[in-house]
């Protein structure tokens, strides 16, 4: 099975992106024909500072690779190193009805809470389905929030596909109903732009303080507690099979333990899951010429996989 999913480097990363893909990625590389991409011009959406979009980019390639991407068993590149996906996100654009678009919520939210139309902001889902199709993907690993823009790239393919015949796969949404929306500190979804994020690198002290920052309600220690209202218990709950979450389930319950102490738990949950990833982030950190160098030799591959496809595009479209 073919597997592909990106990223934005357009922030640091998060406990939400973790469990929302890029826990998945990581294990599919095993089982699959993974593709996983850095996708610097969605980015480039929100990003307009080009340095820090440039450091950015080489930082989310580092976490990935920190937390057990391996470019062995997989395909890893930054988006703008294949320039093929602009060509066919012009090719897919004239198959692309503007109510379709007109339709996606994640341009709706955005234009809500009012950043500026544009044609990138826009456009942004016929990008992503270039993405998807020009690798040929049966499967999307996604939050929640990408799953409307998969259908999208299926809808567009189904219609490239009526006028040309089967030349694209169609690909199916994969989300995981567990971890589809990860909370932030609030209790709302987690989110780079909202501010409410437990990052992932993150400096230890940095994190304690997020952690701590968690909204609780004013539930004394000695009282029961209620897990499945409790910002802290959502996101604890993510690290724990099902046993161990009965067991906090049941503190909760018992009262008696209070949010202080469940919050230096995590933490420490936290830093013990991920102290492997976060000592291998500070090698790589020290050798970028070394992040280069594999997605350098990333591009070349997924380069080569798409050649064959978008010759077939071309001539199907005239443009060869
Ligand atoms: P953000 O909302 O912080 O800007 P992105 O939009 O860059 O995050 O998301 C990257 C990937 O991580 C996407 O697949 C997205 O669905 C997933 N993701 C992001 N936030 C969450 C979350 N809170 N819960 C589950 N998945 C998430
Ligand atoms: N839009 C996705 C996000 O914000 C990132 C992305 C770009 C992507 N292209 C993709 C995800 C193709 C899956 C497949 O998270």
């Amino acid at each position: 099975m073919r597997v592909l999913s990106g990223i934005q480097p357009s922030g640091s990363l998060h406990l939400g992106n973790y469990f929302g893909m890029m826990s998945k990625m990581i294990t599919y590389q095993e089982e699959s024909e993974l593709f996983c991409f850095i996708a610097n011009y969605h980015a480039q959406t929100s990003v307009s500072d080009g340095k820090l979009l440039a450091r950015g980019t080489i930082e989310a390639a580092a976490n990935f690779l920190a937390l057990g991407m391996d470019p062995e068993k997989s395909t890893f590149w930054v988006q703008s190193d294949v320039p093929e996906v602009q060509e066919l996100t012009w090719v897919l654009s004239n198959f692309t009805p503007m109510g379709l678009l007109e339709r996606c919520h994640s341009y709706k939210d955005k234009i809500g809470k009012g950043i500026a139309a544009n044609h990138g902001l826009f456009a942004y889902p016929v990008l992503m389905t270039a993405d998807i199709l020009l690798f040929q993907s049966e499967t999307v690993p996604v939050g929640k929030d990408q799953k409307q823009h998969v259908e999208v790239a299926r809808d567009i393919a189904i219609k490239f596909n009526n006028e040309y015949g089967e030349i694209f796969t169609l690909p199916q949404p994969e989300i995981d109903d567990d971890v589809a929306t990860v909370p932030g500190l609030d209790g709302q979804k987690m989110s780079k732009s909202y501010g409410n994020t437990i990052d992932l690198f993150a400096e230890e002290k940095a994190l304690r303080k997020q952690i701590m920052r968690i909204v609780t309600d004013s539930t004394p220690v000695e009282e029961p507690k209620n897990p499945d209202t409790c910002n802290v218990f959502q996101i604890y709950r993510l690290f724990l099979d099902k046993s161990q979450q009965d067991e906090l389930r049941k503190r909760y319950l018992a009262g008696g333990t209070g949010y202080g102490e469940i919050k230096k738990r995590l933490f420490e949950y936290f830093i013990a899951t991920f102290s492997d990833a976060r000592a291998r982030y500070e090698e790589l950190q020290a050798d970028p010429g070394e992040i280069e160098n594999i997605l350098a030799a990333g591009a070349e591959e997924a380069r080569a996989t798409v050649s064959q496809l978008m010759g077939t595009v071309r001539e199907a479209v005239g443009t060869c």
